[in-house]
């Protein structure tokens, strides 16, 4: 483990989509890691487990965020943790607690904020031996990461009122309707649904659908369509499988996400990725579960999840698809599950069955 040390000579391809590209340098490299707080901790260590036990060999810069930092550091978010994802450009993360309606901001936000990661990618995918009602769901969510209601504008002009802006933003709204579209044209997807609520939310809405449109333009090859956000939340409970590339504003994102998770089987499988021109931070869709924190019942396949995409990311994809293939063959083998996945077991037994089922390499 390192904590800190000189440049990898890591790349992170600055096009609107890096997904795919990344490292050219393979002998070494280096990974902050941000274990979090609640059951990030946990997460995080039975990931790293599982990535050696993999064949790669990543230096994992650790670094501090999350609400146990604010003693130590005076900041949940460390400027120190900001300046190391500039430096290495990738990052793995636990979850962060932020707390309700009170105390510090929000960490996640902070992040991707003060690093500009403006795409949030959650893939949502049927997985074999999980127990739900539909078995071909393979959508990708991807959501707005810095603006929205999220952009932390908050206040209040008189006692008892407060108000909160939604900012939407021409150039924020063109570039992650393009992210969207790069990812289906660069995976072979072919359809992308801009979801909006352009009927209330008459200006700032209606400045995203324009902007939505007018970059579906140049992707002829590309189905595109519209869909109001309450009647999507309808239609993706009636029949995920319809759906192919979702695109939306934050707030949107944020309750999609978790809608989306729950259709695959919950969030302790659900991983993501925030994604910004030059840097790139990977992690599950789901909190840091402060009901399970420290009892050793989390499950880390959510994260061991967002590693594979990281790990895809850098270019070490044959090492990433050996891990996808090894959570599928665990889920479906069914040995040493946790709780939220109808098993008895816990983290050791779950990431010992992860580790057991990887493939030999090549
Ligand atoms: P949560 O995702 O932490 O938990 C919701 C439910 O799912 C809980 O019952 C929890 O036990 C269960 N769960 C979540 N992950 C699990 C896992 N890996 N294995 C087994 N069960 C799991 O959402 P909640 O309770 O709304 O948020 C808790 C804290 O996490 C809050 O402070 C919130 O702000 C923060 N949070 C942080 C995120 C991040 O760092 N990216 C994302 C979402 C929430």
């Amino acid at each position: 483990m390192i904590l800190e040390g000189e440049d990898s000579g890591c790349f992170i391809d600055p096009s609107p989509v890096a997904m795919g590209s990344g490292f050219h340098d393979t002998a070494s490299m280096r990974v902050v890691l941000i274990p979090g707080d609640g059951i990030g901790p946990e997460v995080t260590h039975a990931t790293r487990q599982v990535v050696a036990a993999a064949g790669v060999h990543i230096d994992w810069v650790v670094a501090p965020a999350g609400a146990d930092c604010v003693a130590s550091y005076g900041d949940p978010l460390p400027e120190y943790t900001l300046d190391l994802i500039r430096k290495h450009r990738v990052a793995l993360k636990g979850p962060c607690t932020t707390p309700v309606g009170k105390g510090f901001r929000s960490i996640n936000v902070r992040l991707r904020k003060g690093l500009d990661l403006y795409a949030s990618v959650r893939p949502i995918v049927s997985l074999p031996g999980v127990k739900v009602p539909f078995s071909n769901v393979d959508l990708i969510v991807v959501r707005e990461n810095t603006e929205g209601l999220y952009a932390g504008l908050e206040h209040s002009p008189v006692p008892g009122v407060v108000e909160s802006l939604r900012v939407i933003t021409r150039p924020a709204a063109e570039r992650i309707v393009r992210f969207a579209f790069e990812l289906a044209r660069r995976h072979g997807r072919r359809r992308v649904s801009f979801c909006h609520k352009a009927d209330v939310l008459r200006l700032s809405d209606g400045l995203f659908l324009n902007a939505a449109r007018q970059v579906a333009d140049e992707y002829p090859f590309i189905d595109f369509e519209e869909r109001r956000i309450d009647n999507l939340c309808m239609e993706l409970v009636l029949d995920p499988c319809n759906f192919d590339v979702l695109v939306m504003e934050n707030l949107f994102g944020d309750v999609i996400s978790d809608l989306c998770a729950g259709l695959v089987g919950g969030l302790g499988l659900a991983p993501g990725a925030n994604i910004g021109a030059r840097h790139a931070v990977f992690e599950a869709v789901h909190g840091s579960a402060p009901d399970i924190a420290g009892q050793g019942l989390a499950n880390p396949i959510a994260l061991v999840r967002s590693a594979a995409m990281m790990l895809d990311h850098i270019g070490q994809t044959a090492v990433a698809q050996r891990i996808e293939a090894s959570v599928r063959r665990t889920l479906e083998a069914g040995a040493g599950l946790t709780r939220d996945l109808g098993g008895t077991g816990n983290t050791r037994t779950i990431t010992d069955a992860l580790i057991r089922n990887l493939e030999p390499a090549r």
